[in-house]
């Protein structure tokens, strides 16, 4: 599996917090973009994304928490991030949604929270590269891990199979040492566990020995 590390929750700036990843082993920087409409939280102007990203060395994996996404992908096709995803639940543009992330050659998902069915996401998954299962609710890191996740995720790996899709399954929130353990996933975020510690790459480590 791999990791993307979310800098949302950590004791220092998010400049030093986004450095530090860098430094580690970890495929991705997970950048966790909010408006304070879809989620109470905001946590970005589009210029600071520019600015903390830029000529960055890993993969950029951004999970937009925003209403409209469609609005913010100019700006951040800037920073040429790998996959930008964006949540079922915040347009009704989706297809239109996937078609303008796309045309920018970014690879791009979409997200689940806890209360949406996967059947929701049925007429998208052909057209897609990733699905972002939610395992809290979006909006802050170190929250807790909802075990229901995981038959979601199962459902999930059975439409995948049956059908002959590619998409990628990713999960956020609630992931550590003890979490991890029930997932078979391609692609894991961890946040606070990884980014509350005095040394990332120990955490990461224990992240990858499951
Ligand atoms: C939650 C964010 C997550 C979060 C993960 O809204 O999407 O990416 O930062 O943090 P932890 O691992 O602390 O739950
Ligand atoms: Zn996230």
């Amino acid at each position: 599996m791999k990791i993307a590390v979310s800098y949302l929750a950590s004791y220092y700036s998010k400049e030093k917090t986004i450095s530090l990843i860098n430094r580690t082993d970890a495929d991705f920087i997970h950048v966790d973009l909010m408006d304070g409409g879809f989620v109470p939280r905001k946590n970005f102007l589009i210029e600071d994304v520019g600015r903390l990203f830029k000529n960055n060395e890993k993969s950029l994996d951004i999970h937009l928490m925003v209403f409209d996404p469609i609005i913010y992908i100019n700006d951040l096709a800037r920073i040429k991030p790998e996959y930008i995803t964006f949540h079922i639940e915040a347009t009704k543009e989706i297809v239109k949604t996937i078609e303008v992330i796309k045309a920018k050659g970014i690879k791009v998902g979409i997200a689940i929270k806890p209360a949406t069915s996967i059947l929701e996401l049925m007429p998208y998954l052909s057209f897609i590269d990733m699905v972002l299962v939610m395992s809290v609710e979006p909006g802050e890191g170190g929250q807790t891990f909802i075990p229901s996740t995981l038959s979601k995720i199962e459902e999930l790996k059975k439409i995948r199979e049956n059908n002959n899709l590619s998409f990628l399954i990713e999960v956020d929130g609630g992931i550590n040492k003890a979490t991890i353990k029930d997932l078979n996933v391609d692609i894991v975020v961890s946040g606070s566990f990884v980014c509350k510690s005095k040394n990332y790459q120990e955490k990461i480590n224990e992240l990858k020995s499951k």
